[in-house]
């Protein structure tokens, strides 16, 4: 069996559904937007980690996909870098709903990096908060193993990520989580990765929404080109999305597509989840 062949094995298996609560320790305490079964992914996807590179974590909130994953490195013995980026603010709605247990802000746009710091402080000079908008980042820290995305919110920043992190998967071995990839208003992902599928072999569907990949070839400046979303009419959009569905036969039911195209054509132009989002409320009044 070639080694593609034997993760594909591995992962149809679903063994972080079997991660118990007490092996994930002290991230159980830590809040997150992440469903019980993702949760346990990261956990997992920690602990399997085999070459020495980067844990990349693009979308930190207040720290949950970091700590299950630190938690897995930390079981297995392993001392992986772990990044964690995020513009580190909370509005007081998510900040009630996902940390109800402490003191509400008075204001929008809440500092969280205190309370993420401790949150992590069981890992800590295991890993690296970068604050700002992932937008202005470069990645120069080498190989990355595990890439966890839950901050493309937007096509053009969709396109940055690709740009800036996808290079550094090592083909083989490296894992890719897309977090948000099934999610309605944020069509621009399966487009994005209906393109590089020479490059990344889908693996899983872990709900509700997210889907994991293997990187299987490099990813070089031109297939990157030709994976751009941002620059992607409505029309270009749709049929890529389209072709996303064929891709996921099997894996995927197709109603989960049609509620793509549906936004897609319900919102023309719209190229970022929550005006797609925000727009649909206020058609439903
Ligand atoms: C769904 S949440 C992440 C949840 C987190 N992974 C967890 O385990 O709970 C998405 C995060 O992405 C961040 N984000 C979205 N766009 C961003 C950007 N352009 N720059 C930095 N952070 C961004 C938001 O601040 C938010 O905290």
């Amino acid at each position: 069996m070639s080694s593609v062949a034997r993760i594909v094995a591995e992962f149809a298996a679903r063994p972080w559904e079997a991660v118990a609560a007490s092996d994930l320790g002290a991230a159980l305490a830590v809040p997150t937007m992440l469903t019980p079964e993702e949760g346990r992914l990261y956990h997992w996807l920690g602990r399997r980690v085999a070459g020495d590179g980067a844990v990349v974590d693009l979308g930190a909130y207040a720290g949950g996909s970091a700590a299950r994953l630190l938690a897995g490195l930390a079981l297995a013995g392993r001392a992986n870098p772990v990044h964690s980026y995020d513009r580190f603010r909370s509005s007081r709605m998510f900040w009630a709903r996902y940390m109800p247990g402490e003191p509400l802000p008075e204001t929008d746009d809440a500092d969280l990096l205190p309370v993420v710091q401790r949150h992590l402080a069981p890992w800590k000079g295991g890993f690296t908060l970068h604050v700002g908008d992932i937008a202005g980042t470069r990645w120069t820290d080498g190989p990355i193993e595990i890439l966890s995305v839950d901050a493309a919110k937007g096509s053009a920043l969709a396109d940055h990520i690709a740009g800036q992190f996808f290079p550094a998967l090592v083909p083989g071995r490296s894992i890719l989580v897309q977090q948000d990839y099934l999610m309605a208003v944020q069509p621009w992902l399966c487009a994005q990765m209906v393109a590089l599928r020479s490059q990344f072999l889908p693996l899983a569907h872990v709900p509700k929404v997210g889907l994991v990949f293997l990187c299987v070839a490099p990813v070089t400046s031109e297939a990157l080109t030709l994976a751009q979303v941002d620059s992607l009419t409505d029309g270009k959009l749709m049929s890529r999305v389209r072709e996303a569905a064929a891709w996921h036969e099997g894996m995927v039911g197709r109603g989960r597509f049609k509620e793509m195209l549906a936004q897609i054509k319900a919102h023309p132009g719209v190229r970022l989840g929550w005006q797609m989002r925000q727009a649909s409320a206020r058609a439903k009044g």
